[in-house]
């Protein structure tokens, strides 16, 4: 039997990240733009687990994630008030980082931010499971995310409608992209996961 994905921000591999991860260097802070010291403000349609939210509220976006798995949302309301009373850092970056309990395609037109971030559960390969570790113990408790498209046309569509500058989406790199949305702006392109970058308004 599958464990449950577990939510803690303050040990484990969520605080190793922060201690030697490579702060604004990485992919994702990248992708959502924090390069010359910028905080966009940020919505994580996809909340998960919470590590990518708390990665970017690190670095100093505030961030309002949403998450519809009511087991899911608990975990992550959970390990908000455990960093919370743990205090020091992680209360100060966790203080950055509001949840919202819901399905983002609706609640994303009723938001607004600088950047909207989309990490759906990522489509099964045909030959081995994409999925593994972290990510198969969330499909486990979540099951996968058939409206994943719908998602991400609202992401995009949120954008042009609140002044959003750019919407960016999660993917593993050797995954077909799904049909029928636009093309990337640009791809930030890791071994295992990229990002696509749509830059909305210009
Ligand atoms: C791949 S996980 C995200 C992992 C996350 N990026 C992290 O750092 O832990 C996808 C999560 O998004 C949630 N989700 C998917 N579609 C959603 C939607 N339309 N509205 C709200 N939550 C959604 C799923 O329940 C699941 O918990």
């Amino acid at each position: 039997m599958t464990d449950l994905p577990s939510c803690d921000f303050t040990t484990g591999a969520v605080r190793h990240r922060l201690q030697f991860g490579g702060g604004r260097g990485q992919d994702l802070p990248k992708a959502v733009g924090m390069k010359n010291g910028l905080c966009p403000t940020i919505i994580d349609a996809t909340a998960g687990q919470g590590k990518d939210a708390f990665l970017l509220a690190s670095l100093g976006s505030h961030v309002t994630m949403i998450e519809r798995s009511d087991k899911m949302h608990q975990m992550l309301a959970d390990a908000l008030i455990k960093a919370q009373n743990t205090g020091g850092i992680y209360a100060e970056i966790t203080s950055r980082m509001r949840l919202l309990h819901g399905n983002s395609i609706d609640l994303l037109p009723t938001l607004s931010a600088d950047v909207i971030v989309v990490d759906p559960m990522h489509p099964a390969r045909k030959k081995s499971a994409l999925v593994n570790g972290d990510m198969q113990k969330i499909q486990a408790l979540v099951g996968t995310d058939p409206d994943q498209r719908d998602l991400i046309e609202t992401a995009l569509k949120t954008a042009l409608e609140t002044a959003a500058k750019r919407v960016v989406v999660k993917w593993p790199t050797k995954a077909e992209r799904l049909d029928g949305l636009p093309a990337p702006s640009h791809q930030i392109i890791g071994k295992a996961i990229s990002f696509d970058v749509f830059m909305v308004g210009l």
